[in-house]
């Protein structure tokens, strides 16, 4: 079974773990995840299967705009939708603060999450040259226009 909350701070070195093995040198560290959540505005939310954490994602409003800073699941566990869940729940509080939109960043690279991304509607807004440090890769800046859109099913 599938569900979503809120991480603690007790998964926070969970989610370390799994960044530095996702994201290797451009990982966000422990303490850089630490300092964010406890003064950020973000919010962290925890996707698990069964009762086991499979993937998380990091997501706020800035007072100016909704943005998606992270998402990911971990590699056993791709492929069944998890992102997808992920995304859309996302997307759903972006609603829910009422905003006209909702943007974030992918390494021009990064098939998997431009296929997740595209399949919800985000276009291409403009690249960021070399914002993936210290890889040097290029961002894709996205955005989605959420009144008046429904995602794919
Ligand atoms: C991107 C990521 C979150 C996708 O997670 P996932 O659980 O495998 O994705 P889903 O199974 O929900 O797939 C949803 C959609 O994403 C797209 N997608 C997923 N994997 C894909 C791939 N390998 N290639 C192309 N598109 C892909 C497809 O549109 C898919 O829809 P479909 O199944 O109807 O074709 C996962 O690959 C990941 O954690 N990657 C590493 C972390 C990362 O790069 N995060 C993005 C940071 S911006």
């Amino acid at each position: 079974m599938i569900s979503l909350r809120d991480l603690t701070e007790a998964d926070l070195p969970w989610m370390a773990e799994v960044e530095r093995e996702l994201f290797g040198a451009s990982a966000w560290s422990r303490e850089l995840i630490t300092h964010d959540y406890r003064y950020g505005f973000a919010r962290y939310r925890g996707l698990e299967v069964d009762g086991a954490l499979a993937g998380y994602s990091v997501y706020g409003y800035d007072g100016d705009a909704f943005h998606l800073m992270n998402l990911a699941v971990l590699p056993e566990m791709r492929g069944r939708g998890l992102g997808r869940a992920l995304l859309e729940d996302f997307l759903a509080e972006a609603r829910v603060e009422g905003v006209g939109d909702a943007w974030l960043e992918v390494a021009v690279t990064n098939e998997a999450a431009l296929g997740l991304y595209r399949a919800h509607g985000f276009e291409d807004v403009r690249v960021r040259r070399k914002y993936y440090q210290p890889e040097g890769v290029d961002a894709l800046v996205m955005r989605v226009a959420l009144r008046g859109y429904e995602p794919e099913h």
